[in-house]
C-alpha cells in the first residue's frame, strides 16, 4: 500500500525526464510544433522583399537615370536575370519543401533528418520559397521586353507577354504557395483533415510550378537546366510512390 505514492513519483519523474523523441510520427507534430518563423517575421520578409524589389526597378531608374544607366545599361537585361535566377531558387525552395513532407509522411524522416528537424526545414523552405517567387514575379516588372504591370503578373492568366497561359500556371502556383505558407498559422483553426487537404494541394502547386518552369523559362533549352527538372521531378515521384506504399502494406 505504501508502496503506491513512490512508485508513481518515480513514474513522473521518469516521464519528465526522458528526452524529447527525435522520430515522432508526423501526425503527432501537427499538435506539438509551433511555426518555424513567427507570423510578424514573415510578414516582415515579404514587405522587404516587395519594398526592396520596387525600388530597383521603379525608384532607381526614375529617381537616378545615370546610375541606373551606368550599372544596368540601356536596356538592362539585369532584372531579366534576377528574374530567371531568382525563379529557379524559389523552384528549388519549394522542391525541398516538398522533399521534407514527403520524408516526413513516408516515415523516412525518422532516418534523417529526424521528424521535427524536417517539419522546420519544411516550413522555412516553403516560406522563403514563396518570398523567392515574390520577388521573381517583381524584377519582370523592371524588364522592358517582358514590359508587364503588376495587375497583370498578379492576376492569373492576365499576363499578355510570351507564353501567357504557362505563366498563368506559375501564377496559380504562386499563390497555391502563399495559401500553404500561410496555413501554418491557423493549423490549429482549420483542424488535422483540412490542414491535411490544403496540403495536398501542394503536388498540384509543384506540377504547375515545374510545368511553368519548363514550358516558359528561357532556360529550359540548357542541359544542366532539364537535369535540374528531371531530378526534382523524378525523386518526387519516387517520394509520393513510396508515401503511398508506406501507408497501404
Ligand atoms: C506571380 C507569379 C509568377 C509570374 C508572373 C511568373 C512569370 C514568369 C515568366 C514571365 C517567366 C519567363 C522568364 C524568362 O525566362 O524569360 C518565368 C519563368 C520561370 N518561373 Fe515564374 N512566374 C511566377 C511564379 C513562379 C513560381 C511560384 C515559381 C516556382 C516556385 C516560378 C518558377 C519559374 C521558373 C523555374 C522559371 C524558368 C526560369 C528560366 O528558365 O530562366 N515562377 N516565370
Amino acid at each position: 500500500m505504501t508502496n503506491v505514492e513512490p512508485t508513481s513519483e518515480l513514474h513522473t519523474a521518469k516521464v519528465q525526464r526522458a528526452p524529447r523523441p527525435v522520430t515522432t510520427p508526423d501526425t503527432d507534430l501537427f499538435t506539438a510544433m509551433p511555426p518555424a518563423m513567427a507570423l510578424h517575421e514573415v510578414i516582415l520578409l515579404l514587405l522587404g522583399v516587395s519594398v526592396g524589389a520596387l525600388a530597383a526597378v521603379i525608384m532607381l531608374p526614375t529617381w537616378l537615370p545615370g546610375l541606373s544607366a551606368s550599372l544596368f545599361g540601356e536596356a538592362p537585361k539585369a532584372y531579366w536575370q534576377l528574374a530567371r535566377s531568382s525563379a529557379m531558387i524559389a523552384y528549388a525552395l519549394l522542391w525541398c519543401a516538398m522533399v521534407f513532407g514527403l520524408l516526413m509522411s513516408n516515415r523516412m524522416a525518422r532516418v534523417w533528418p529526424g521528424g521535427p528537424l524536417a517539419f522546420d526545414l519544411h516550413q522555412h523552405t516553403s516560406l522563403l520559397g514563396l518570398a523567392f517567387a515574390l520577388f521573381h514575379a517583381l524584377m519582370l516588372l523592371g524588364d522592358h521586353y517582358i514590359a508587364t504591370t503588376p495587375a497583370q503578373l498578379f492576376t492569373p492568366f492576365a499576363y499578355s507577354g510570351h507564353a501567357p497561359f504557362w505563366v498563368g500556371l506559375g501564377q496559380v502556383a504562386f499563390y497555391g504557395m502563399a495559401l500553404i505558407g500561410m496555413s501554418f498559422y491557423v493549423k490549429d483553426r482549420l483542424g488535422r483533415r483540412v490542414w491535411q487537404w490544403l496540403h495536398l494541394l501542394g503536388y498540384v502547386t509543384f506540377l504547375l510550378a515545374l510545368v511553368h518552369g519548363i514550358m516558359s523559362g528561357t532556360d529550359s533549352g540548357n542541359l544542366w537546366v532539364q537535369v535540374i527538372y528531371w531530378i526534382s521531378g523524378g525523386s518526387i515521384l519516387f517520394l509520393s510512390v513510396y508515401r503511398v506504399l508506406v501507408r497501404h502494406f
